[in-house]
């Protein structure tokens, strides 16, 4: 007994009180302490405290730690089973042996076994170097069970410290990636090699903190201002998502009433198609509380995308924002929803679409970025989609974003617009322009006849009625009913079954 009790106090004391300190005093909390924010109190149940690493070079078999630089185990979020990886800075810098590989591994095959998620607090100064092959075997071993396990079970990554090389792609390859603003890196090659192959000069924060993947590459989906903020940001996130792919998402009671009518909703959107209007407000307006949990709020701001719920059930929203370069899709914009659409699709979370999108954005830069490419992306994620999926048409649907974002024709299950929609190939202004423009030159006067049958063009083209003649839209819908007319959509689609053909895996454009 007195021999275990010795080993746990050991494991527990984790690079010792002088390297805890050090590590307290930049800001950060120890591997366990995280853990500790994290688990619902006294879940906790470590795995291989006592493993040590089996490297006999550089003096490496005089240092042994028990745990080897990461806790593993398993405890509970809000009562449901979870599993855990937190990296240990203060033991060799968290880097990676072969044996700390090992127990990652052996977790990860738990969770992907017993079907709970996974999460991941990255600490760590990457391969460690005195083992060689060996670590990078390890790292092998993890990134292969993550994609394993892509789609099985929710795999959420928390970036706490510096995470560089070949490491940052176990969390690329996991479902989201949080960073803490301040003190986290994530980046291939550090700022000395950049600077000896390229000779740019770049700190650490600008070339991979917080801010650049929250805000540039898109590669954080939430930058945190603290690490017990976005301890507390997982806690929350995990209560949108079922435990893995056979099971559904969890139902809370909802106190907001499912029939309220929000009446503010009739005025929100301007007279003036070129006036934008705040969808994340509507949005807002319309699910349960007012309440959404927004992913990559600063990246791609044209579309919003996040979890809230309708009458109890979790949902996935992906909407345009007016407010930002008028709701257009573009390169960024057409990835980040992609993502967020085959996230809820893998985890049986229905789509609730609010579409106002002007089209896919115009310029040498987006065509050269490869829209046509990352364009396909969100039109493949929604046709492979099998969740339940219902549209909201507020305004502009044009051309391909009216096919893009979830319509009819690409199997979505429900389709409503607001009086105020327009469906059409493009805006009055560019249809006149186009088919109308020697009409307009011959006129004695050209902005009369251009006002005239761009004025007559919204009359007869720029309007729900249309597509609602032809059944592509179900159903045109007051404003303020949208609340309702979801609610009892969704839960028409509760037992909803639909399969894709057999096939090994689809090709999408990469
Ligand atoms: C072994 C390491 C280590 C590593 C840090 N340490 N990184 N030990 N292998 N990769 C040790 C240090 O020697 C030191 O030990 C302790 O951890 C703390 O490190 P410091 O340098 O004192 O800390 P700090 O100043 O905060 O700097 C942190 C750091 C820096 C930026 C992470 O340590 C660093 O640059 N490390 C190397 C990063 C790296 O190049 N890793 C390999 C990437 S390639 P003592 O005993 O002095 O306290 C890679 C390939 C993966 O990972 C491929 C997968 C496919």
């Amino acid at each position: 007994m007195k021999k275990l009790d010795d080993l746990r106090k050991r494991a527990l004391a984790g690079g010792g009180e002088e390297k805890i300190k050090k590590h307290h005093e930049r800001g950060k909390l120890t591997a366990r302490e995280r853990i500790n924010l994290l688990l619902d109190p006294d879940t906790f149940t470590e795995l291989g405290m006592f493993v040590t690493h089996r490297c006999h070079d550089f003096g490496m078999e005089d240092k042994k730690v028990l745990g080897d630089g990461v806790v593993t185990g398993y405890g509970k979020i809000h009562g449901r089973l979870v599993y855990v990886v937190s990296e240990d800075f203060t033991v060799f810098g968290g880097s990676l042996s072969k044996v700390y590989a090992e127990k990652i591994s052996k977790v990860q095959d738990l969770s992907l076994r017993n079907g709970a998620p996974i999460v991941c607090i990255k600490d760590s100064g990457g391969a460690r170097i005195q083992e060689g092959v060996d670590s990078l075997a390890g790292y092998g071993e993890v990134f292969i069970r993550n994609v394993l396990a892509s789609g099985v079970v929710p795999q959420i990554s928390a970036i706490m410290g510096p995470c560089a090389g070949g490491a940052v792609y176990s969390p690329a390859l996991t479902d989201f990636v949080f960073m803490v603003n301040e003190g986290s890196y994530m980046f291939l090659t550090g700022p000395n090699v950049i600077k000896e192959v390229t000779h740019e000069e770049v700190s650490f924060e600008d070339l991979g903190g917080a801010t650049v993947h929250h805000r540039k590459s898109g590669i954080a989906h939430f930058a945190t201002e603290n690490e017990e903020q976005c301890l507390s940001m997982i806690r929350q996130l995990l209560t949108y998502m079922p435990q893995n792919n056979l099971s559904d998402p969890p139902k809370i009671e909802c106190n907001d009433p499912v029939d309220r009518m929000e009446e503010s909703l009739d005025g929100i959107v301007p007279a003036d198609p070129s006036k934008p209007y705040d969808m994340r407000k509507a949005v807002e307006s319309i699910v349960d509380d007012g309440k959404m949990f927004e992913v990559h709020e600063n990246f791609a701001g044209s579309l919003i995308v996040g979890f809230a719920r309708l009458g109890g059930s979790p949902v996935g929203i992906v909407a345009n924002q007016p407010k930002h370069l008028a709701g257009v899709l573009d390169t960024k914009s057409s990835v980040k929803g992609a993502r967020f659409i085959r996230f809820c699709d893998c985890f049986n979370i229905p789509l609730i679409v609010f579409e106002d999108a002007p089209g896919f954005l115009p310029g040498v830069d987006q065509e050269h970025n490869g829209v046509i490419k990352e364009g396909a992306k969100l039109l493949y994620a929604f046709c492979e989609a099998t969740v339940p999926r219902i549209t909201v048409i507020t305004r502009k649907a044009f051309g391909g974003a009216y096919i893009a974002m979830n319509s009819r024709h690409i199997r979505c299950d429900m389709s409503f617009a607001w009086p105020t929609a327009q469906i059409a190939v493009m805006g009055s202004k560019g249809a006149v322009r186009i088919l109308f423009r020697r009409d307009i030159a011959a006129d004695p006067d050209p902005e009369a006849r251009r006002k005239w049958m761009e004025d007559e063009y919204d009359e007869k083209f720029n309007n729900p009625y249309i597509a609602a003649n032809r059944g592509y839209v179900d159903e045109v819908i007051k404003p303020h009913e949208t609340r309702p007319k979801l609610i009892t959509a969704l839960r028409s689609m509760e037992s909803k079954r639909d399969n894709n053909p057999m096939k090994k895996h689809g090709n999408g454009p990469l």
